[in-house]
């Protein structure tokens, strides 16, 4: 069986719209994705404003629609299911996705299904020209999830360990704000990072040797709040050293914990998934750890590994196929924030 599926996200900052192909049992084929960031226009208030964000997904989900279909020659009456973010994330921007998905599929006469944000970031990495196989170790980091997870298939997801408190994101986030780096800070540090040492500042690895695959980064950012606050006028000349060793702590800790995972589970696979991996520095630690384990690395392509709606097409796609979920024509859409 054939099915074409459109894929909206609109959790955060950014309106994703996805056309995938699902055939059989064969992994899931990206037709065409787009995508709208609204950094730009957040960047002024040094984040995310929720009200804002709702009202630029409501500008930007119809006409990104029309361009992924115009650009792989469908139409809408070829939709065989509109997929969507439930959540979690912003209620009003989840709400705009999900009214949407759900007033094409009730004009359209298709069901519709709802994915877990964190299950498409998950499952992204299938959209790369070298799909994982399952059973692996998942490494989620994104701006508000830092979690290992031991997956065996589509739905069959364990936990292993998790952030007790800040996510790995969050603390790229906060450590480049209170460096006055703007929003979002993540890729900004990790840009300035290039230029510093990351041996210039001792900076702790919280958890790192805690015995279980748990993380906490809370700790962290206040160790470079007191950095800053110590280095005071000389914060701007010594920036690049803070951002370096900052980035290596954060890096040291995801690597070791993951590398702990594998071990513990013994795996020989691990995707790394969210944004937080289009970290460069933690690729590199991540591929040169593996490479000594003779572990097989995956991650999504650089361009999907922050939020985008081809990732909630495939994650669709994907249940789909395993029978782990229906599509509904019920079309009552809720969304859960959290
Ligand atoms: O997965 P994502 O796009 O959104 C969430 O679901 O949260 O992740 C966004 C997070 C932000 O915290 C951002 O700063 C971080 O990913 N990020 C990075 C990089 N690119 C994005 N962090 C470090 N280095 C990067 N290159
Ligand atoms: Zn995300």
């Amino acid at each position: 069986m054939s099915l074409l599926i459109l894929g909206i996200e609109s959790s955060c900052d950014e309106t994703g719209v996805a056309l995938v192909r699902s055939t059989g049992d064969a992994v899931p084929t990206l037709l065409s994705h787009a995508l709208h960031s609204q950094i730009e226009m957040h960047q002024a208030y040094g984040g995310v404003v929720p009200e804002l964000a709702s009202r630029d997904h409501i500008r930007r989900v119809l006409p990104l629609a029309q361009e992924v279909l115009a650009e792989s020659g469908q139409t809408l009456a070829d939709v065989d299911v509109v997929a969507y973010t439930r959540g979690p994330g912003l209620a009003g921007a989840l709400l705009v996705g999900a009214g949407v998905a759900c007033a094409l599929g009730a004009a359209l006469d298709k069901p519709v299904l709802g994915v877990h944000h964190l299950e498409g970031h998950l499952l992204s990495p299938f959209l790369s020209a070298d799909p994982p196989e399952f059973p692996f170790v998942a490494l989620l980091v994104s701006g508000g999830h830092t979690q290992l997870m031991r997956v065996d298939g589509v739905g069959r997801y364990q936990i292993l360990g998790e952030t007790i408190d800040d996510a790995a994101g969050e603390a790229f986030d906060k450590s480049a704000k209170l460096m006055g780096l703007g929003y979002p800070g993540g890729p900004a540090l990790s840009r300035l990072a290039e230029e510093g040492s990351a041996t210039a500042f001792k900076l702790p690895r919280p958890l790192l040797h805690s015995g279980d695959l748990d993380f906490s980064f809370a700790g962290l950012k206040t160790a470079v709040l007191t950095q800053a606050k110590k280095l005071g006028d000389e914060l701007e000349a010594r920036k690049a050293d803070l951002a370096a060793s900052t980035e290596a702590a954060i890096v040291e800790v995801l690597v070791k914990k993951t590398l702990a995972a594998l071990k513990q589970t013994g795996l020989k696979r691990v995707v790394v998934a969210g944004g937080v991996g289009a970290n460069r520095h933690l690729r590199a630690q991540l591929n040169a750890a593996c490479a000594a384990a003779k572990v097989r690395v995956h991650y999504p392509e650089l361009h999907l590994c922050t939020d985008n709606g081809a990732m909630i097409a495939m994650a669709a796609a994907m249940r789909l196929q395993a029978g782990q979920q229906q599509a509904n024509t019920d079309y009552a859409f809720d969304v859960k924030p959290r």
